[in-house]
């Protein structure tokens, strides 16, 4: 089964079995069928996420499970099951139409709702985890039902116990968030500040401006987001970096102990923004230095090879470790 078009880095990659799965019966009946053959399971969502090999040995289970319902309201708050194959920004645009908000910083963040606890999505000051109530999944080994509350999550910076302790391990089938009936916006991010006092649509149309300025659109340049998580480093390293590099963009924690640096900074001024190699193609994409672009669609070992170099290029410069964002399939 050809996975290319599945994924958004558009590397070759082949699945031995792969199953788009429409509802939750065929996700079960599949999950048991690999179960009984002893094949690998892996879920893919919208594969925004994911550097894959050429070669996925096993089950793929192409996650398509669709449907919401409202399931608690009352005069302040939404609570909404969404089936985990729902696409995110359809979830923004439709629940901002009914009046329940607190998903606008999210929009057109691609993938599935199902995903996006797995790394606790976030963008311009907003992160999953603020509208997260409890979600369900299946154990893809034993078949095990479980509900999830945010504390058996985890739920970190680009974080959770579904990419750390317990990743690969389950099927997320249904997440429940808590939306307000009270649009109360979010502007702490830069460009959004000057736009007080705002509607819940005009904040997703602005969203979506910012993004488009920077973000290539995976449609028409392969490309898997930021590539890179941007590092915490303790306090005293980040003084230090800002005595030499008085520009470097620093948000310092909340536990007072660490400091966020801009990974796409640094690439940037280790003078590797727009460098796309002669072979390939891939390298830090011209206007937002995090995102590696994948034009020539090359393998995915190529995609690892490129961004170990950009790292290690960064680490030779700052001595600043970069971690990649995406997972690596399988
Ligand atoms: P996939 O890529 O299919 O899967 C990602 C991982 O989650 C894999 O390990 C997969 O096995 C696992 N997984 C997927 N579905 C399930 C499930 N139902 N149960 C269990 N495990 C599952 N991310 C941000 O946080 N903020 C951003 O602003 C942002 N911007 C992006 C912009 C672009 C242009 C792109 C391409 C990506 C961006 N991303 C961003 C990353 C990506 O959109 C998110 O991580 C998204 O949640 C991935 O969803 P997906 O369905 O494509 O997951
Ligand atoms: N910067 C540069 N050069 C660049 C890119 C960024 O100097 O080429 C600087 C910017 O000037 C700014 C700082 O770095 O001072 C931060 O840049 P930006 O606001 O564009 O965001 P980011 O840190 O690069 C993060 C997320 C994005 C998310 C945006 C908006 C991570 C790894 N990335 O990017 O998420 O959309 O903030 O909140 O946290 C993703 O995870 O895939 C993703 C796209």
């Amino acid at each position: 089964f050809n996975l290319q078009s599945f994924h958004t880095l558009a590397c070759p990659s082949v699945a031995e079995f792969a199953v788009e799965a429409v509802d939750r019966s065929t996700l079960i009946q599949a999950l048991s069928w690999a179960r009984q053959q002893a094949l690998p399971i892996q879920i893919l969502g919208e594969g925004s996420n994911v550097v894959p090999e050429a070669w996925i040995p096993g089950l793929t289970i192409i996650n398509r499970l669709a449907g919401l319902k409202c399931t608690a309201q009352d005069s302040h708050y939404v609570s909404l099951k969404v089936a985990s194959g729902v696409s995110w920004h359809w979830l923004v645009l439709f629940t901002s139409a009914q009046g329940w908000y607190g998903l606008e910083n999210l929009a057109l963040i691609p993938g599935t709702v199902g995903a996006a606890p797995v790394q606790n999505i976030g963008a311009y000051g907003v992160e999953f985890r603020d509208v997260f109530s409890e979600l369900t999944a299946v154990h893809v080994l034993t078949g095990e039902l479980r509900t999830f509350g945010a504390s058996a999550c985890r739920f970190g910076y680009r974080e959770s116990v579904f990419k750390q302790e317990e990743a690969g391990q389950w099927c997320i089938l249904d997440v429940t968030l808590r939306l307000a009936r009270q649009f109360k916006p979010t502007l702490t991010y830069g460009p959004l500040a000057m736009l007080q006092p705002v509607s819940s649509r005009e904040l997703i149309d602005t969203v979506v401006r910012v993004r488009q300025e920077k973000l290539p659109d995976p449609k028409v340049i392969p490309n898997a987001g930021s590539f890179f998580t941007n590092p915490l480093v303790d306090v005293n390293t980040a003084r230090r970096l800002k005595e030499t590099w008085p520009d470097l963009p620093v948000y310092p924690q909340e536990n007072g102990h660490s400091v966020k640096l801009a990974a796409g900074w640094l690439i940037e001024q280790a003078g590797l923004k727009g460098q796309y190699d002669s072979i390939t193609g891939i390298g830090a994409y011209e206007k937002q230095a995090l995102v590696l672009i994948n034009p020539q669609c090359a393998s995915g070992q190529a995609v690892l090879a490129q961004a170990q170099l950009i790292a290690d290029v960064v680490e030779d410069r700052f001595g600043v470790h970069l971690t990649p964002e995406p997972r690596m399939f399988p």
